[in-house]
């Protein structure tokens, strides 16, 4: 390799865009020795990147990419132009009202720099291995002890699966459980990447209303009696933010007893609940074992942690064990490392119980910015919790157009409609409040949607 290949390999990352301006360079020796080239080749090629104004040298600091480079347009230098046939849904980086994330201000940065590092100094060489399957013993431990204490439940750590999340839960689950053409049952309306998921691995997907009492069971039961597994929002349905009735929550647990089927309950965001004391999960009520009980920490700590959990019915261990070893390869360990001791050391309390606070006062002031600004536009059949809100349209107005017009404006709400998979639908829009910080701050955001959104649902 000469030097006009590593300057234009430099080039071509930093025109792409995947090297940024402020970024550190190998040192000249490094990469020399990295790519088996003499150092005078590399020196050649970061003299032309200096000379062209790409690098700076900042002597003994390094070699970097020049911070103050401004770049016009990404666009035309991709290397790989995304393929035009499939069509993701949008994932948004940033933009206001999003939904299903925690309050990034609130985010404990200290307290977690401050067992991150001790957490990494004290890596014992035995935890450098490949990290085991069903996760890092001390964070199962942590897990059985919050949930049998917070959420009514009643633990063992060897019941704890630790994966990467909600996605990585029901795969597993219905891999190792599920035979092919099992009925499987979900919430309608019901969380849209769920949804997405189940349609691709669960080819007899069937859909149960849902209604002010949370799943309609006596439905459930009037056409899927045969069902095998049953995926329920229990403490507040999503997205309708609803609690299951105490009856239909009986009900429910009597069916799966009697058919043999498994409930899998979705607890995403039982933490935070306000006006009563927090809800018991479902699985504390469920006698013969037939809930699996699954959760995250993507709303109580950032959903870029990507560690969630499922609970193991004590008949299943077996299975999952079995199948765990085949399938799964275990999550990353430092990070399970960090979190077992912030919650062990009892952070993850106090920050729930700030949060809970701060979400209630968040919730309060988006409804007070939201009735300011479009004075009866918006019902609320407000619930005691949750970490969004549905703002309800009348029936038959298409919500549709209007999440796309606040979407134009960066305000990533979502249609209701769109979570519908049956034709009895309701509308409104689907807003995330727990980054909200003031009631003008809220009316800030939505000012610029407000003279076209009046528009809109006049025409
Ligand atoms: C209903 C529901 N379940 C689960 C999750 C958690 O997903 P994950 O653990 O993959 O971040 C979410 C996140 O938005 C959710 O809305």
């Amino acid at each position: 390799m000469g030097y006009k290949e590593i300057y234009a390999r430099y080039r071509q990352q930093i025109l792409a865009g995947h090297l940024k301006p402020g970024d550190r360079v190998p040192a000249i020796r490094v990469l020399a020795s990295e790519l088996q080239v003499a150092r005078k080749t590399v020196e050649t090629a970061y003299e032309i990147l200096i000379g062209e104004g790409y690098f700076v040298s900042q002597g003994a600091k390094g070699t970097r990419v020049n911070p103050s480079l401004r770049l016009a347009s990404t666009a035309s230098v991709q290397t790989s132009a995304p393929s035009r046939s499939i069509s993701l849904p949008v994932i948004e980086s940033k933009g206001e009202l999003r939904l299903g994330i925690p309050a990034l201000d609130g985010f404990p940065h200290k307290k977690w720099l401050l067992i991150s590092g001790k957490a990494a100094r004290s890596l014992r060489s035995e935890e450098m291995l490949i990290p085991p399957v069903m996760g890092y013993q001390p964070l199962r431990e942590a897990i059985a002890s919050y949930l049998n204490i917070s959420r009514g439940l009643n633990y063992q750590p060897e019941q704890i699966f630790i994966t990467s999340g909600y996605r990585a839960n029901l795969r597993l689950i219905l891999a190792v459980l599920a035979q092919p053409n099992d009925k499987v049952l979900f919430e309608d309306p019901g969380y849209f990447f769920g949804q997405q998921l189940l349609k691709r691995i669960a080819p007899n997907l069937h859909y149960v209303p849902v209604d002010r009492q949370g799943m309609d069971v006596d439905y459930l039961q009037r056409y899927h009696a045969d069902a095998r597994f049953a995926i329920v929002t229990p403490t507040h349905q999503s997205p309708l933010a609803v609690s299951l009735s105490l009856p239909r929550k009986h009900q429910l647990l009597a069916w799966a007893q009697q058919s043999g089927s498994w409930i899998i309950e979705d607890d995403y965001d039982g933490e935070f609940h306000y006006t009563r004391k927090v809800i018991p999960a479902l699985k504390s009520l469920d006698a013969h074992d037939r809930v699996i009980y699954t959760g995250t920490f993507s709303k109580t700590m950032m959903p870029a942690m990507r560690i969630g959990y499922l609970v193991m019915p004590q008949e299943t261990l077996a299975r999952f064990s079995e199948l765990g070893e085949i399938l799964e390869t275990g999550l990353p360990l430092l990070p399970q490392k960090i979190l077992a001791q912030f919650l062990s050391e009892g952070h993850f309390y106090r920050h729930i119980k700030k949060m809970r606070i701060l979400y209630q006062q968040r919730r309060r002031m988006l409804l007070e910015a939201i009735e300011a600004s479009f004075p009866g536009l918006f019902k609320f059949e407000l619930t005691d919790g949750g970490m969004h809100i549905v703002a309800f349209l009348q029936r038959g107005i298409q919500d549709t157009a209007l999440a796309a017009l606040w979407r134009r404006h960066e305000l990533c709400v979502r249609p209701l409609s769109g979570w519908y998979a049956q034709t009895q639908k309701r509308y409104g829009l689907v807003i995330g409040y727990t980054n909200i910080q003031s009631f003008e701050q809220a009316q800030n955001i939505l000012q610029p949607v407000a003279a076209e959104t009046l528009a809109l649902m006049q025409s």
